[in-house]
């Protein structure tokens, strides 16, 4: 089998540093999300009652927000393998038929990132998950006979962070549909203590507080941020990260109280500066930092409103009172309209 193409497990930026049990394995130690959790929880067992495959599962939100957890998770809980690939990475049809004709029954096949499948690649998928089953193209010509293959029952799991990029047939043929929001600040305290116990580092309460408070809901930055702030209090050979300790490191990281980064500032003041604050489109967005629209959506843009930094108007994106007054900036003559 293609190794590029699937892999039993992906390695993730924790397990190639061996800090693989960052990544909890049990429904339970999933810090957050309770409404998915709660659900997913059901559907699991529900199936496991009947001894049959979960039904597939759309999980879709920002990244970092922990999908590929989730879908670890999921099939962890269900006893069963996980088989990891992409939309990208899923050329051709035969290269998914490949991958679905060597699954094991009740196998979770993770498909990362689906809303980048090729339409004749989607195509093979809707008989799969719907009927377990397949049309594959024998021969060529006039000689060219289409054969049916039936594949073993199995719960195809999808992560997205742009859910509305899926095609309806491919949405619509998925049984659980979960979104993952934003973490809440306890939340992400918890998951900041959880994985200082990981990284075998003392780290007191209001220090989990404040690196979580700057790690803009998102359990990914959350974690990264707490391994430059383990650095940092390393080399400074303290033994115990103190709220002193993390609040400094975390400056020199220049991550601001909110969690917004050099970036996020670079663009709501050339918003400000340039456009008088807005409306503006994604694209003059992602031109004036230098980045690409899809990072700008998917990355940026969604933290900023979530925050209330920016708004999202039918004629553009505008910058929000609230943050002209964190950033202390005057407003120059009311936006006329
Ligand atoms: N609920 C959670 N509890 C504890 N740790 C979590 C949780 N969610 C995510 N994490 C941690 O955050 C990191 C990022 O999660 P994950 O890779 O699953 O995100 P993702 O949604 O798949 O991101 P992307 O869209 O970029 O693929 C992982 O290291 C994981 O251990
Ligand atoms: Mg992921």
């Amino acid at each position: 089998m293609d190794e590029r193409l699937i892999s039993q497990e992906r390695l993730s930026e924790e397990e190639v540093t061996g800090e693989e049990g960052i990544r909890p394995l049990a429904l339970s130690h999933y810090i957050g999300q309770e409404q998915v959790k709660r659900n997913l929880h059901v559907f699991i067992e529900a199936a496991k009652m009947r001894e049959e495959s979960l039904d597939h599962v759309l999980l879709y939100g920002p990244p970092g927000l922990g999908k590929t957890t989730l879908a670890t998770i999921i099939a962890h809980e269900m006893n069963v393998n996980l088989r990891t690939t992409s939309g990208p990475a899923i050329e051709r049809p035969g290269d998914l038929a490949t991958i679905l004709t060597t699954l094991e029954p009740g196998d979770v096949l993770f498909v990362d990132e689906i809303h980048r499948l090729q339409r004749p690649v989607e195509e093979v998928l809707y008989p799969a998950m719907e009927d377990f089953c397949i049309d594959i193209v024998i021969g060529k010509g006039s000689g060219a006979k289409s054969v049916r293959l039936d594949l073993p029952p199995f719960t195809l799991v999808g992560a997205t962070t742009r859910a509305g990029m899926l095609s309806a047939p491919l949405r619509d043929r998925f049984g659980v549909m979960s979104r993952l929001d934003f973490y809440k600040l306890d939340e992400l305290a918890a998951i900041v203590a959880r994985t200082g116990e990981y990284l075998s580092m003392e780290i007191d309460e209001e220090a989990s507080y404040e690196v979580a408070r700057r790690a803009r809901g998102t359990p990914r930055i959350a974690n990264r941020l707490l391994r430059r702030v383990r650095d940092f209090a390393q080399v400074n050979g303290a033994e115990t990260v103190s709220f002193q300790e993390a609040e400094e490191a975390l400056g020199h990281l220049q991550v601001d109280r909110l969690g917004l980064d050099h970036i996020d500032h670079r663009l709501l003041e050339t918003l400000v500066e340039k456009f008088s604050g807005g409306p503006v489109g994604i694209d003059t967005m992602a031109a004036v930092v230098g980045e690409e629209s899809e990072t700008i959506e998917d990355v940026y843009e969604p933290y900023l409103l979530q925050i209330g930094f920016l708004q999202r108007t039918p004629r553009g994106r505008v910058v929000a009172p609230s943050a002209y007054e964190h950033f202390g900036w005057t407003r120059s003559e009311d936006t006329n309209g």
